[in-house]
């Protein structure tokens, strides 16, 4: 059955709103050719508001209330402290235009966390500017243009790019006109070490490398991978998305990176995934870092024995210009800078071991049950086949079969070098009770793909809505399902 509308729940007469009275002079209404007398507006007091959203919601699946288990995305759970802090009034009712000697406390902020980005990273600089891990791609894609550019070396036109890859990266690069190599997997998930050499030449601009990458997996090759790249005159991409693997343990400056975006709302815990804004600060190299986007945020002027530091901005000499309207997303930024200093270092580094050692505990407790390619020790996820060897089942039944189970699916299809991929990362917020209760609902899919098949064919069973037709629900968007006359989808 369908759900009523807001607007068939209208109701003529009834209200939510009381205005209080109104304490400035009353003005005339403008000319009635500029009013609209046909804007329809639902009726409706509030307790049948609030019950309406709040049924709603019932209907939707959120990190708060169950696991989300969703490979390469990160889904862990957000401290709520982060909700406090980035509603300070001081963040929340400042203007980006603001002078700055009337903003200093949300300069000093950016500032740390550039310098902690920096630290974590190994990076030389920061900004802070991307709204999300794609858009800090193309920032650094761009400044990797800019470099080759500044040195006169125009015949670098190839981007290299594994095939494990997520698709922002090609399509990044992609929006330079760069053409994408692809670069295959060897038989242990690592860069294809032979076609890698033959796809290193003076046309290279860069490699766009995810390490771990996709499936979860360490590159075993990666001092090679950067030699090489790096010998033929290219730079090296890192795609951070993955860095929740990483935190304290190692740094990807360190590794040979030239520049990396960090997800602030994968690994330092900003609610996303439809839940918000993210962000996607770019760490450099020292020889990246005067191509950074503008402005940064700087110290201009030095403490001394009476006054604080004063902040401010400082435009890199050959920046590419800004990447984004003001500063960023400064709300996400408030978040994960209050998840880093909850955390400090040795915590931070905590997350990662958890993260890693939560992946293995699954992958082990499910690799008797469903093959697992590439199956080496794995980091912070971790890629199986969502198929039975004499069965029709595939990884999208499986997925909507667990959603009976009360699971959100994990990514599937993805990494595209995987049969019918499911790709799993708990993070490291879960608990051994939870960790168990998902492989047993899938260990008990397993089970029905034997005894009962349809019963996973048919799935989800325990829904509000039952299985879709996602075809037809691309083709035929429809984002509105009622609406009041006179008023067209179109
Ligand atoms: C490996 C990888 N790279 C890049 C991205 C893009 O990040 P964002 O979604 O923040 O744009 C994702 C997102 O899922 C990812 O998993």
């Amino acid at each position: 059955m369908r759900e009523l509308t807001i607007f068939e729940l209208s109701s003529p007469g009834r209200t939510g709103v009381t205005f209080p009275e109104a304490d400035v002079p009353q003005y005339e209404l403008p000319d009635e050719d500029l009013l609209r007398t046909e804007l329809p507006l639902p009726e409706l007091a509030e307790v049948d508001v609030v019950r309406h959203y709040m049924h709603l919601s019932h209907f939707n699946y959120s990190v708060d209330e169950g696991f989300y288990p969703l490979g390469s995305c990160t889904m862990k759970y957000n401290p709520k402290i982060n909700e406090d802090t980035c509603r300070l009034p001081g963040f929340l009712f400042t203007h980006p235009l603001q002078p700055i000697e009337t903003v200093q406390g949300n300069l000093a902020l950016m500032f740390e966390m550039q310098e902690w980005l920096k630290e974590i990273s190994g990076f030389a600089a920061v900004t802070l500017q991307p709204a999300a891990g794609a858009h800090g791609e193309f920032t650094g894609v761009l400044m990797m243009r800019a470099y080759h550019k500044a040195r006169g070396d125009h015949k670098r036109t190839k981007m290299l790019i594994p095939d494990t890859a997520h698709g922002t990266n090609p399509a990044s690069a992609g929006m330079l006109g760069y053409q994408i190599v692809t670069i295959p997997s060897d038989a242990r998930g690592n860069v294809d070490q032979e076609a890698l050499k033959a796809a290193c030449d003076d046309t290279v601009v860069g490699m766009m490398l995810t390490n771990p990458n996709t499936l979860g997996l360490f590159d075993e090759h990666l001092e090679e991978v950067v030699k090489l790249v790096r010998g033929c005159g290219g730079l090296m991409y890192g795609d951070g998305a993955n860095l929740n693997a990483l935190l304290g343990i190692l740094r990807p400056g360190d590794l040979g990176f030239d520049v990396m975006h960090f997800n602030l709302h994968k690994t330092f815990a900003v609610p996303h995934g439809g839940g918000g804004p993210g962000s996607g600060p770019v760490g450099v190299s020292k020889r990246l870092a005067e191509f950074l986007p503008a402005p940064l945020i700087a110290v201009v002027e030095e403490a001394d024995e009476e006054n604080p530091p004063l902040y401010g901005y400082y435009t890199p000499k050959q920046t590419i210009g800004r990447m984004k309207a003001f500063h960023g997303h400064f709300g996400a930024i408030v978040r994960s800078y209050t998840y880093i200093a909850m955390h400090g270092p040795d915590g931070l580094k905590a997350i990662s071991e958890y993260a890693v050692l939560n992946a293995n505990y699954l992958k082990t407790r499910l690799e008797k049950y469903y093959t697992v390619p590439f199956n080496r020790i794995c980091m912070h996820e971790f890629v199986m086949e969502g198929r039975f060897e004499g069965t029709d089942i595939r990884a999208l039944d499986i997925a909507k079969r667990l959603m009976d189970y009360k699971f959100h699916p994990p990514t599937n299809y993805f990494p595209l070098i995987v049969r019918e991929a499911l790709m799993i990362e708990p993070t490291e917020t879960e608990n051994k009770d939870t960790l168990d209760a998902f492989s047993e609902a899938l260990i008990k899919i397993s089970e029905e793909a034997r005894t009962d098949p349809e019963i996973i064919k048919s799935a989800p069973h325990d829904t509000p809505f039952g299985r879709m037709d996602e075809v037809k629900a691309a083709r035929e968007l429809v984002l509105c399902c009622w609406l009041p006359e006179g008023y067209s989808n179109e």
